[in-house]
């Protein structure tokens, strides 16, 4: 008989809803939302919501919102989209001494309920919330993964597709680092349908296209005077969609660095094999050395974020 995959989101908000929505739209399988009792009504009006789009939508799934973790049982991904989001005038780090506390009990409590889950983290600051989720589930390196090369990424190549007047669709890229404004998008690694883009677009134009994707997250903030919620979350499903369908789909996520990229012990977003046990491989690249310069930045400071956290709950050193 085959089964269903069953996807657990944790956190109804604008992220965890959207996040439903996509994955619903795509038919990828089951879905809980869970949210905090004194929103489970919310959460279960927007998933009976959500659920009777499926006649038109055409999905089949059972889509439900809980406050309920006994729901979360025999997930086999589960989405931590849980924690605040930005105010304008934050940076992402702002959020680390709230979100450190609701990401390591949502951890806990998903380890208890969900331990052969693979688990995606969106919370910011993202890659010590990811840090925090491993250290709080206990789990394996491959199934802790963070989401954020992905939305950066298509960022990045949104900008670029909208410089050239090209489809979307025909803009690969590269991108590296933590999820912060010292992201590391690289044009050496940009191609459109194969062509290098140095030869389409001048240095000037492509500086202003890495720059507008290094600080696209703060510029929705400015805009909306909360976080994105579309594009994070359709980043996370294409990660759920690799992994429910163990495509072994080529994306940058925050994933495990042992030696990789010199990083030793940290989780930085780097191009990783996604499929049904989680990260399966990480991928090395060729850096020149501007670029190792700037992930090299890029990763101090994903360690001092990791260092705060430490700090903050010696439980998770
Ligand atoms: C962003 C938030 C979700 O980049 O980190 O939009």
């Amino acid at each position: 008989m085959v089964k269903r995959a069953k996807i657990t989101i944790v956190g109804g908000g604008n992220v965890g809803a959207s996040c439903a929505v996509w994955a619903a739209s795509k038919e990828l399988g089951d879905i809980v939302v869970v949210d905090i009792p004194e929103l489970e009504d919310r959460v279960k009006g927007k998933m009976l919501d959500l659920a009777q789009c499926g006649p038109i939508e055409r999905f089949d799934a059972q889509i439900i919102g809980t406050s309920d973790y006994a729901q979360v049982a025999g997930s086999d991904v589960v989405v931590i989209t849980a924690g605040v989001p930005r105010k304008p005038g934050m940076s992402r780090d702002d959020l680390i001494a709230t979100n450190v506390k609701i990401v390591k009990s949502v951890s806990e409590k998903i380890a208890q309920h969900a331990p052969e889950a693979v688990v995606i983290v969106v919370s910011n600051p993202l890659d010590a919330m990811v840090y925090t989720a491993w250290k709080a589930t206990g789990f394996p390196t491959h199934r802790i993964v963070g989401q954020a090369g992905c939305l950066d990424v298509a960022r990045y190549r949104t900008f670029i597709a909208m410089e050239l007047g090209v489809s979307v669709e025909d803009i690969s890229a590269l991108l590296l680092g933590g999820h912060g404004d010292d992201m590391v998008p690289l044009p050496r690694y940009t191609s459109v349908h194969g062509i290098p883009v140095s030869q389409l677009m001048s240095q000037e134009k492509l500086t202003a296209c890495v720059e507008r994707a290094k600080v696209g997250g703060g510029e929705i903030v400015k805009l909306m005077g909360t976080s994105a919620y579309y594009a994070p979350a359709s980043g996370v499903v294409q990660m759920v969609e690799a992994i429910v369908k163990d495509k072994k789909r080529i994306l940058p996520c925050a994933a495990y660095c042992e030696s990789e990229f010199g990083i030793g012990g940290y989780f930085v977003g780097v191009p990783c094999v996604l499929g049904a046990k989680g990260v399966e491989r990480v991928i090395q690249i060729d850096l020149d050395t501007q670029e190792k310069e700037l992930m090299d930045r890029s990763v101090s400071h994903v360690k001092e974020l990791v260092e705060v956290v430490c700090q903050m709950d010696s439980s998770l050193a």
